[in-house]
Formats: structure tokens, C-alpha cells, sequence
């Protein structure tokens, strides 16, 4: 019989992240070899422990009955911390009706997209991006366009380039500030050009924030809204990073809207997550409690990783064919690879050396355009795992 057709546009969708991820199990389920990954974003696979106290809340969450469905914009309580939290940390002042909670931010892009745009509509991204962004425009037929972030200046948007690309389709501009992959963080001048930029053409901005306070040499990380007077925004923020709970699927987004531009698309967005029915009750419950706590744990995770970015940092400034700019924030690095043959072909130079040094890491390629001819590291492994994959990375680049 005939084979079951599939989603043409499903099996377009690509997440070069967990894509090498099957390429690379395969890969060490046939040798039996061992690879040092340096290519997931979870703090949890390394050496970081999800602070006791938010283990402690989730547990009694269950045992308390949370296992119901929540409310779809999600539960009040949890609503409530967030609005604490926003005033505490970004000096934002929301209503509970400017929150909804989300299966992790992911589901927060999927839902803006699917809420708030039309097949043919425009959104500017950054070139390179965190790809689900691109992924779910293309699969709603909304145009993603690259604006440049110029790596010699440390991967800061190219202000210019973004008012270049703007059009009478553009609706959105998206920030990612701090930047996965590049580990950038841009200040609030750049984040209120940006801004103006928005406000001469009406577009709305999408901020996501998700490593707000993962930061190196720098004490803050400007919020968007917080600039953004009367341009809408919408923020997105999760569990996943900053709180060390990646696999409670929490995020949540936030509007701020002072002359109500964003009532139909708000409107839009509760519909797809009223057929969602809800995010994840007990988790909400913890992360409540999470939000709330003193944020001790905060310090520790940045002082225990930047070590590792400035170790990660120096060892790569030393390779021969690979040349970095400094991440500033997130526990991403995204170096570009100089020489051919890998220059124009990051993803061989990713599969090549899994293959050969047993280190993985993503082709640049997989972040749209721009970040072709590069890859991007984690740099959450303890130093000495660090220390073995940067030697065969070297070993690497003398053999090739
Ligand atoms: C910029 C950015 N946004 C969103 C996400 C997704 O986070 P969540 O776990 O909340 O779905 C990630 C995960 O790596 C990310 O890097």
C-alpha cells in the first residue's frame, strides 16, 4: 500500500541542536565512543543542581493536589509572582491580564506566532538567532528576516542594517538580549535605538530575556519594556535558565502596552493557549516559590561559569583557524572557523570532528545567514572537561 504522506512543511522544520543530537547518538551507539558535548543548553546535563528549595516546593505541590489542569493564562499565584518579580528585578508595573504562563518560552514563541501573525507578514530577527524563531515562522508562511549583528563589535545589532530591512509587511522586530548563540549582551543605548527604530514604523518588539541575569563583567542587562515607553512589547522569560529548571517547562510572557495596540494580538494569543488547555500546575506552583525566594543561588551560577567562559574564552583566543569575541552573557561562545574547508562549511567541520575528536558541538548554520562559517559552544561542563575537548578541538584544527 501507499505510503502515508507527511506535513511537507513539518518535515521542512529544522532545530540543528537536537538534530546533531540524533546524528551524534547514532554516531555512539554504532562505535561504542564516548563524546564530550558541548552543544545543549542545560545546565541540569553538566554539574548545576536545581536550587533544594524549589525541589522541596514542587514535591509538596504534588503532594498538596496540584495535578489538576490550571488556568490556561496560568494560575494566579503563580501571576502574582511574576508581577513581584518584575517590579523587584526590572522595576516593571504589570496587571495579572499582562501575563500568561507557558509551557517554557517555547511555547511562548509558538503562541505569539501562531496569535499574532498572518501568513505573509514580516518580523526581524537577529542574524544569528535561536532558531524556533525562524522555525515557526517558516511554518507559518511569516517572513524572518536576519538583521546583521556585527561580530567584530561583539555581535551587537547593526542598527542601521534593521531600519534597511524594514518594510510596510514588517510587524514585529525581535531582541534576544542576552544573545543565544552569541553570549552578547547590548546596553540600553542600543536596546532604545532599536526601540525608536520600532516607534517611527509602529512595529511591536518581542524581548526575550530568558538569561537576564547570567553576566559576567557587567552588572545588568537592560529590559526592554522597561525603555520602551509607549512601543508595545512582549517579554518573554522562563525557569529554564537563570532558576536552573529547564525540564519544569515554565515560562511566561508579559505585555506592556500603554496605548493598547496589542489588545487584539493579546486576545489572539490566549486563543491558542486556551486549545493548549494549560501549562504545567505543579511546576507553576514551584516556580512561584522560586520567584519569590532570596536569589542566592544566582551569584553562585555565575561565578562558577565564569570561570569556565573565561577559561573557554582564552583556550579558544590560542587555536589556530578559530578567531571569538567574548561572551558577555548566557554560557554560549560562538567562534568562527577562519579556513576552508570548514569556513564554508560548518556543519562537515561539526560532524567531521564529532567523528573524529569525539566533540560536539553546533554548526553555526543551524542560527540562520549569519551564523554560517562558525559553531557554537556551551561552556557549562566543569573546566577540565573544558580543557580535554578545547585539546582535541586543537588537535583538530592541526590535523585539518
Ligand atoms: C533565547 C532562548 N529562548 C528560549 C529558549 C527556550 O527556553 P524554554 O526552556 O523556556 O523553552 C531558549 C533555550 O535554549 C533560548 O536560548
Amino acid at each position: 500500500m501507499k505510503e502515508i504522506s507527511a506535513s511537507k512543511k513539518a518535515l521542512k522544520m529544522e532545530y540543528a541542536i537536537r538534530d546533531l543530537v540524533l546524528i551524534a547518538n547514532d554516531y555512539a551507539k554504532k562505535t561504542g565512543k564516548d563524546i564530550l558535548r558541548l552543544n545543549i543548553g542545560d545546565p541540569i546535563k553538566y554539574d548545576y543542581e536545581t536550587p533544594g528549595y524549589m525541589c522541596n516546593a514542587l514535591c509538596q505541590a504534588v503532594k498538596e493536589g496540584c495535578n489538576y489542569y490550571a488556568d490556561s493564562k496560568g494560575q494566579d499565584d503563580l501571576r502574582k509572582a511574576i508581577i513581584k518579580r518584575e517590579k523587584r528585578d526590572n522595576k516593571i508595573s504589570l496587571d495579572l491580564e499582562d501575563i500568561y504562563v507557558t509551557n517554557g518560552v517555547s511555547e511562548a514563541i509558538r503562541s505569539v506566532f501562531i496569535g499574532a501573525f498572518e501568513s505573509g507578514d514580516e518580523i526581524l530577527i537577529p542574524g544569528p538567532v535561536y532558531p524556533p524563531y525562524k522555525s515557526y515562522a517558516d511554518l507559518l508562511g511569516v517572513t524572518a528576516t536576519e538583521y546583521t549583528c556585527i561580530e567584530e563589535e561583539g555581535w551587537i545589532p547593526d542598527v542601521e542594517d534593521i531600519r534597511k530591512k524594514i518594510n510596510e509587511k514588517t510587524k514585529a522586530l525581535l531582541l534576544i538580549n542576552p544573545n543565544n548563540p552569541t553570549g552578547a549582551v547590548y546596553n540600553a543605548k542600543t536596546v532604545k535605538k532599536i526601540l525608536d527604530i520600532a516607534g517611527e514604523h509602529g512595529l511591536f518588539v518581542i524581548s526575550d530575556e530568558i538569561y537576564d541575569r547570567i553576566l559576567y563583567d557587567i552588572n545588568e542587562c537592560p529590559n526592554t519594556a522597561n525603555l520602551a515607553g509607549e512601543i508595545p512589547v512582549i517579554t518573554f522569560y522562563g525557569l529554564s535558565k537563570v532558576y536552573l529548571a529547564p525540564g519544569w517547562r515554565i515560562g511566561y510572557m508579559y505585555k506592556s502596552d500603554p496605548t493598547n495596540r496589542l489588545e487584539r494580538v493579546w486576545r489572539g494569543i490566549l486563543k491558542v493557549l486556551l486549545v493548549r488547555l494549560s501549562s504545567n500546575t505543579p511546576s507553576q506552583r514551584a516556580a512561584a516559590a522560586a520567584l519569590l525566594a532570596p536569589q542566592d543561588h544566582i551569584k553562585q551560577l555565575i561565578k562558577k561559569t565564569k570561570g569556565r567562559r573565561d577559561f573557554i574564552y582564552q583556550r579558544l583566543t590560542e587555536i589556530p583557524g578559530i578567531r571569538t569575541q567574548k561572551p558577555e552573557g548566557a554560557f554560549y561562545i560562538f567562534p568562527k572557523i577562519v579556513d576552508e574547508p570548514y569556513a564554508t562549511d560548518d556543519k562537515k567541520f561539526v560532524l567531521d570532528l564529532m567523528k573524529k575528536k569525539q566533540v560536539l558541538f553546533v554548526n553555526g548554520s543551524g542560527f540562520g545567514e549569519h551564523g554560517k562559517g562558525h559553531f557554537r559552544s556551551v561552556f557549562l561542563a566543569p573546566i577540565p572537561t573544558l580543557k580535554e575537548a578545547m585539546n582535541r578541538l586543537e588537535d583538530f584544527m592541526k590535523e585539518s
